[in-house]
């Protein structure tokens, strides 16, 4: 074999300096949507035990985690909410004073130039844990899109910047555009859920929110993980339907999805970075057995690689620290 017969690949590895001006994929502060959670009470700062890093903040003590993102020049929050009582329907979730609405007034007021995104679902909200109403034992679909369409109003009005429904019924992004709409919230984008599985990862964000089903799983709203093609038909129906933005849920196992929404969309795709797979890191981590920093900065670069032009992570705070630091 000559010398020539064969491409050195490794040339363009040869430095720090040439491996930087060939590098495909940054990551920027303003990929970042940090999550908060919002609890109704007073003097709370709980520690989630199954997520190392995230507190349920009450409103007198939230502003001690608003004012550290903004340092850090994270400039998109998104609100979840605890709230204090639950019923059936989930009155809560639309409640004027709500503790998201509490929640989102609170941010924008302190921080007007903050992108204020709300979380817009049901099961914080009901006694029974599920995303929509339950009848006789099943999720009701079109009664839930009334109430969610209601939650995203209600948000709206409380100065939410973005509307980000993550119930799974169908329809819920028409029926939400409509909602806004007549509500004169027009101009209010909506980053749809479009693409959300049945996940085991979403364990630990359960314990933050107290969201788990009472009975019963959500796998008759929420997608099967080994469906590929279903997940292209809620992606087109939300596009349709009017979605702004899509998110794809969980992010770390369906990068391959990711990559397909992106191709066919020409909408911003988020990556949602979810507890399960945030959790799993930070328990590798405080064990030693791996590089915190190095495997964070390497997943959040695999989601921006897979297509994701946001990324909604419980590790922004760091990884901004380390981007920046
Ligand atoms: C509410 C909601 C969930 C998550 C975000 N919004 C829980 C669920 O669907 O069970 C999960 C987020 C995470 O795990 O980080 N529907």
């Amino acid at each position: 074999m000559t010398k020539a017969s064969f491409r050195r690949h490794r040339r363009l590895r040869r430095t720090a300096g040439i491996r930087s001006s060939v590098r495909e994929t940054h990551l920027h502060t303003s990929d970042f949507i940090y999550p908060v959670f919002v609890k109704e009470g007073s003097g709370i700062k709980n520690a989630v035990p199954s997520m190392p890093g995230v507190y349920q903040w009450s409103l007198d003590r939230l502003n001690e985690e608003v004012d550290e993102v903004v340092d850090l020049g994270i400039e998109t929050m998104i609100v979840f909410g605890v709230p204090a009582e639950k019923d059936e329907v989930g009155s809560s979730a639309y409640d004027p004073n709500g503790i998201v609405q509490k929640g989102i007034r609170q941010i924008k007021e302190r921080y007007p130039d903050m992108t204020v995104i709300a979380d817009t679902c049901l099961c914080q909200f009901t006694d029974h844990g599920h995303c929509g109403v339950v009848e006789n034992g099943e999720i009701v679909n079109d009664d839930s899109l009334t109430l969610l369409a209601r939650a995203a109003v209600s948000q709206a009005e409380a100065g939410a910047d973005i509307i980000a429904p993550s119930n799974m019924m169908d329809g819920f992004v028409a029926a939400i555009r409509e909602g806004l709409d007549e509500a004169g919230y027009e101009n209010i984008p909506i980053m749809s859920y479009a693409v959300k599985y049945a996940s085991a990862f979403y364990g630990p964000f359960r314990d933050a929110a107290h969201s788990s089903p009472k009975s019963g799983d959500r796998k008759t709203y929420q997608m099967d993980p080994a469906n590929r093609m279903e997940a292209l038909r809620e992606a087109d129906s939300d596009v349709e339907e009017g979605a702004d933005f899509l998110i794809v849920k969980p992010a770390l196992s369906y990068l391959d999805i990711i990559r397909e929404v992106r191709d066919r969309h020409p909408y911003p795709v988020v990556a949602y970075n979810v507890s399960g797979e945030y959790s799993m890191v930070k328990a590798a981590a405080e064990n030693g057995w791996v590089d915190e920093k190095a495997i964070v900065l390497e997943k959040l670069t695999s989601m921006k690689r897979a297509g994701a032009d946001l990324i909604l992570t419980y590790h922004a705070k760091d990884a901004v620290r380390w981007l920046n630091g």
